[in-house]
């Protein structure tokens, strides 16, 4: 990757539990980045399914619904909490998102290629022009190819079934690691092998295994490949 100004674009992608939401949110903060978590424009198209009374599995019906939305995600507000505010056509569904109802059909949705296509141009649309870690599964290889950073972020299975119990233990949802453990094989398992972006690092990313290391430790390595990427550029820039 050879760029000719500081970073202002990183692409994360990897499985799921691996931490990129956490990483994503961390590395915006301390740059002063906005945070876009991909994932919530799939979320704001399964939200619309839902609310027209449209059948999930109904390909054609659901992807000309998708190309018809208008999706933004803006910084929050100063005194809110949350990490962005998500509005679907002019309408803060930032909370709508996360409901169990949208968990549940998203995944059918975001398997759809016309649904991938419209998504990934709204993507762009909102990252184009900003400083921005983009977080997703395919950023780094189809969403922005020539993101300035890409990172891969990798965990073992057991550290993220380990992980992802841990969570859900601690807001009091019940969880058995065994069902953790299985329902994350079987997502790898899905998103490697769908014909349509499967999951995979970019040729040019920077893999980043975090199964040893705590979400500190691995901010922090994300960092330093941040400055190190800034600091290869700085003899060219302080030239007269
Ligand atoms: O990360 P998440 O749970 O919010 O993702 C929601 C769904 O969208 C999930 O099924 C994975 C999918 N997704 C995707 O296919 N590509 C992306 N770039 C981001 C999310």
């Amino acid at each position: 990757m050879s760029h000719k100004h500081p970073v202002r674009t990183i692409a994360i992608d990897g499985p799921a539990g691996a931490g990129k939401s956490t990483l994503g949110l961390g590395l915006a903060r301390h740059l002063g980045f906005l945070y876009f978590d991909t994932g919530v424009t799939y979320r704001a198209v399964a939200l619309a399914v839902l609310r027209r009374g449209i059948a999930p599995e109904d390909e054609a019906a659901v992807s000309a619904l998708a190309e018809g939305l208008h999706i933004e995600v803006l910084p929050p507000r100063p005194d809110d909490d949350l990490p962005y505010l998500v509005h679907l056509d002019g309408q803060d569904v930032t909370h709508a998102l996360r409901s169990p109802e949208v968990d549940a059909v998203v995944s059918i949705v975001a398997a759809f290629p016309r649904v991938r296509r419209a998504m990934v141009a709204q993507q762009r649309r909102i990252a184009s022009g900003r400083q921005a870690v983009v977080v997703g599964r395919d950023i780094g290889t189809v969403v922005m190819p020539d993101a300035d950073l890409k990172i891969y972020l990798d965990a073992s299975l057991e550290a993220r079934a380990a992980r992802r119990h841990l969570e859900l233990t601690q807001r009091n949802v019940a969880s058995r690691y065994s069902d953790v453990l299985e329902g994350l094989r079987q997502r790898d398992r899905l998103d490697s092998s769908r014909a349509d972006s499967p999951l995979r690092p970019a040729h040019d990313a920077v893999i980043l295994d975090s199964t040893e290391l705590s979400a500190e430790e691995t901010l922090a390595q994300a960092l330093a490949l941040v400055e190190a990427r800034n600091a290869a550029l700085a003899p060219h820039q302080s030239a007269p």
